[in-house]
């Protein structure tokens, strides 16, 4: 692969900061908004809930003033687990929220029980009744919040939530993702008062209103690092403009320890395969580790590694749905537990197989463009969710890769 790929706005920025604006009266105005199925879900949400959404192109303008909490219905939540941070917003807003439970997904059952337990600490009251969360509160108060486990959600769905509660809140154990300083950016935008963002320790000042936002959402930092596991698999060399280094220390890290050449060319970054893949370990991590986003693309890539490479999987439960499908194409890797251990082998051949989430579909995609033959990938609705126009994109990049119509 050669050439120049532009890469779009977060997927997981513009979720969050879209149901931020469920905070403020006035109009919002978002630029940079990525062409997913997932932020159609999001608008679609906003509607229902009182918003008034326009899109033009990559600029989303939403009209708050009217928020009344309705409900986030099952049949949305379902197709969009985020649906869920709409609750920190609506209790601050207009003091109640129903919003359905998520359900499980294919990487694993994503309980929401750590969000719950941290509206609760802010003084709302939580009824589970027929698969819906039903929360309230008059006026939430700030307390010190200590997470399990540095929960993205719940750290944004906390963040929303406190920044219009009585007093100041303390969120320890945080996540520390690049989206959620990009969220406490456009908050601290709206007049809210927050520090720490970015770090395990935040903390939100409770204010009495806010207004509208007018921002731009950071660059998605996955789609980035897809794009590099995918020039590095072919033996390209292709240059990705908007890609943010800083925000994926840990995976550039592993990506030159496999023996692939990354060099920032200020606003660009160059990616370039110099010599063999060489087979290397991962765990992913919380922020600022190896990010559990990039696992099944790198595993693709390890795939055409030297020896032997072991991936650890610590952050979902179920997420290597990948392997069967990457086995299908001729990989050798073998699943224990959360480890699975990939054997390279001389080289994918090509085989129809089945996407069966976001990432796995990138995955598969990543092996096919090394496969010989041609691959046929079913169910790429999944790939919508996350990826703007990837076959476009990979296409202008040299690709052999085209859109089958369903
Ligand atoms: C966000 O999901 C991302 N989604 C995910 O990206 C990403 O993989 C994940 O963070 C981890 O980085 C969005 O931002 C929209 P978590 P989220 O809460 O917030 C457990 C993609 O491919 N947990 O940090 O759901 C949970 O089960 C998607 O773009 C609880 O047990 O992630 C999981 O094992 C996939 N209880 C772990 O923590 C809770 O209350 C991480 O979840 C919350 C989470």
């Amino acid at each position: 692969m050669q050439g120049t790929v532009q890469v779009s706005g977060a997927k997981n920025a513009a979720l969050p900061l879209l149901f931020a604006t469920l905070l403020a009266p006035g109009t919002h105005r978002l630029s940079n908004v990525p062409a997913l199925r997932d932020i159609d879900t999001a608008g679609k949400l906003l509607t229902i809930l009182g918003g008034r959404v326009e899109r033009d192109g990559d600029i989303f303008t939403i009209n708050s003033d009217d928020i009344r909490s309705d409900e986030a219905p099952y049949d949305l939540v379902r197709t969009m687990r985020a649906s869920v941070l709409v609750l920190g917003p609506l209790l601050a807003r207009v003091g109640h929220a129903r919003v359905s439970l998520p359900g499980g997904c294919a990487i694993g059952a994503r309980p929401i029980d750590l969000h719950l337990k941290g509206l609760e600490a802010l003084g709302a009251v939580i009824t589970l009744d027929h698969g819906y969360v039903e929360a309230r509160a008059d006026r939430l108060r700030g307390a010190r919040i200590c997470f399990d486990f540095p929960t993205v959600g719940g750290t944004e769905n906390l963040m929303m939530a406190a920044v219009l509660a009585e007093g100041t809140t303390v969120l320890e154990n945080a996540a520390r993702e690049p989206e959620i300083v990009d969220l406490a950016n456009a908050l601290v935008s709206m007049g809210a008062k927050i520090s720490g963002a970015g770090t395990a320790n935040v903390t939100i000042e409770g204010v009495s209103s806010l207004h509208s936002m007018q921002y731009r959402v950071m660059p998605d930092r996955i789609e980035a690092g897809t794009y590099m596991v995918a020039a590095a698999m072919t033996g390209g060399d292709i240059r990705i403009i908007d890609a943010r280094l800083a925000h994926m220390e840990a995976f550039v890290g592993k990506l030159r320890e496999a023996g692939v050449e990354v060099t920032e060319e200020g606003e660009t970054v160059r990616v370039r395969r110099v010599g063999p893949i060489r087979s290397i370990n991962i765990k992913t991590q919380p922020h600022p580790g190896f990010p559990t986003d990039m696992q099944a693309q790198f595993m693709a890539l390890m795939t055409r590694g030297d020896g032997t490479s072991v991936i650890s999987e610590t952050v979902f439960e179920n997420r290597f749905m990948h392997v069967c499908e990457l086995q299908r194409l001729g990989a050798d890797i073998v699943i224990n537990g959360h480890v699975a251990t990939v054997k390279s082998v001389a080289g994918l051949c090509g085989a129809p197989v089945m996407a069966t989430d976001l990432r796995a579909s990138a995955s598969l995609i990543i092996a096919a463009l090394a496969a010989e033959n041609t691959t046929e990938i079913s169910r790429i609705y999944h790939l919508d969710r996350g990826y703007e126009k990837l076959e476009e994109k990979l296409k202008s990049l040299g690709a052999m890769i085209d859109r089958q119509p369903d």
